[in-house]
């Protein structure tokens, strides 16, 4: 891949455009596939946690919403089944209730998937990327492309919880070749948070606004297996004071004392990865907790969550030029030296493996291995305009969601930049979430 890409789609004429909207589109499939390959047919039907969909389901949707945005929407093409847009709709249809609809079998679902692609791709040798805002800059392609790999992400989700054996194999990560310090001092003063110029941001990371904060102190890598451990083994799940009082009442209802997916193993911890147990590795960022346990966490550790905006600025913010940058490491797509994307190993990487993708502050690891839960609540950035259509982000905007930021090892580097905002439920804990704590500054520290 051309390095800074994609940052110049807008400069890109439209055959390069064309070329790189294909191979996003075509890698995004081979993962839908390979993902809906590895189990037979009963085991895409079966819903695997009231959490999830069928595997089927998710599919047959990323087809049907490729349907609806390109081939009627962009490419004004007659409709190739309109019969199911009802049984695919994310809103009209809860999670729970998938597996009873009248769903696609694999075969059929595979074929529809066929079908719309050979349409998209008819309609992409067509299209000008001009005139409407939908298509400017192939905007409507990457939001799909995004899509799919979105899904695909959902369905790595559902392979972790499915019972049986392992279905899915990839290399472990790389082992770290750094060491990487305890925490860094971010200056403070204005940033330019979220953007303008990214063409295939989605409209809540839009528009760039400046926000000013003080100085704060942020972890330098996302909290470790070793760490999280040692707040289990003070009591952290048994001692009110560190949770929030909704926190405290889920944690008692769900009776949660350890990360998802933990066993004990004698004095250790075992985890269940993809269908194998694992020694639980004490460097590794800890994943599969729920904002609730990280908030703890942070608590118990005399510290807090960082807000988005800390996160971000921690993330993006250049000191040398004041810019902000699209990713920790500057404006480059992500490669594998960047951070743990792609779904290239199926865990984190152990804290210090990836020194090519530090921020200018030293900051590690913010891109890729585990979302990182913020303690800010979802909402649209100052000035924000829904686009294309309010059910991508508005609708969820207000208290109930709190924003992960920077990917997991899970996340395609299409899905993933230093602006990308993802939002969940407070309980949720199925996805690969981690986090790194933040706190302010002391009176006797001073700047460097
Ligand atoms: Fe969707």
């Amino acid at each position: 891949m051309r390095a800074s890409q994609s940052r110049t789609e807008g400069a890109l004429d439209g055959e390069q455009l064309r070329d790189r909207i294909a191979t996003e589109l075509a890698r995004a499939r081979a993962r839908s596939t390979l993902l809906t390959e590895v189990v037979d047919d009963a085991d895409l039907i079966r819903q695997h946690s009231p959490l999830m969909s069928p595997l089927v389901w998710d599919l047959a949707h990323v087809g049907n919403q490729e349907e609806l945005w390109l081939v009627r929407d962009v490419g004004g093409r007659e409709p190739v089944r309109c019969d199911i847009d009802e049984l695919y709709d994310a809103f009209k249809q809860p999670r729970r209730d998938r597996p009873a609809l009248p769903l696609l079998p694999p075969a059929e679902a595979r074929a529809y998937l066929a079908t719309v692609r050979d349409k998209v791709h008819d309609l992409l040798d067509a299209v000008a990327f001009t005139g409407r805002p939908l298509v400017a800059d192939g905007f409507a392609f990457g939001m799909i492309v995004q899509h799919e790999q979105q899904h695909d992400e959902t369905m790595l989700a559902t392979h972790q919880l499915r019972s049986g054996p392992a279905a899915l194999h990839a290399p472990p990560p790389p082992e770290p070749s750094v060491r990487v310090g305890a925490e860094v001092l971010v200056p403070a003063g204005e940033f330019s948070m979220g953007t303008d110029t990214d063409p295939w941001a989605l409209d809540n990371e839009r528009p760039a606004h400046r926000v000013d904060l003080p100085a704060y102190v942020i972890d330098a890598a996302p909290v470790t297996n070793g760490q999280y451990a040692a707040f289990i083994a003070d009591g952290g799940y048994t001692e009110q004071r560190w949770w929030s009082p909704a926190g405290w009442e889920h944690r008692v209802r769900e009776q949660l004392s350890a990360p998802m997916h933990w066993r004990r193993d004698g004095d250790d911890w075992c985890c269940r990865r993809f269908g194998r147990w694992a020694r639980v590795r004490a460097d590794e960022p800890v994943v599969h907790v729920c904002w609730y346990e990280a908030q703890a966490y942070a608590a118990w550790a005399g510290k807090r969550l960082p807000t988005e905006a800390e996160w971000e600025k921690a993330a993006r913010w250049d000191p040398t030029t004041g810019r902000s940058r699209r990713y920790p490491w500057g404006d480059d797509d992500p490669t594998e030296a960047h951070a743990n994307l792609d779904q290239r190993h199926l865990w984190p990487a152990p804290v210090g493996a990836y020194p090519a993708g530090a921020s200018p502050l030293g900051v590690h690891q913010l891109i890729g291995d585990v979302w990182e839960w913020t303690s800010t609540a979802f909402d649209g950035h100052p000035g924000f305009t829904a686009f294309p259509y309010r059910e991508y982000s508005e609708v969820f905007f207000g208290d109930d969601y709190r924003v992960l930021r920077g990917g997991s090892f899970g996340t395609d580097r299409s899905a993933c930049r230093g602006t990308f905002r993802n939002w969940d439920y407070p309980i949720r804990r199925q996805i690969f979430s981690g986090f790194r704590c933040a706190r302010d500054v002391r009176p006797d520290e001073s700047y460097r």
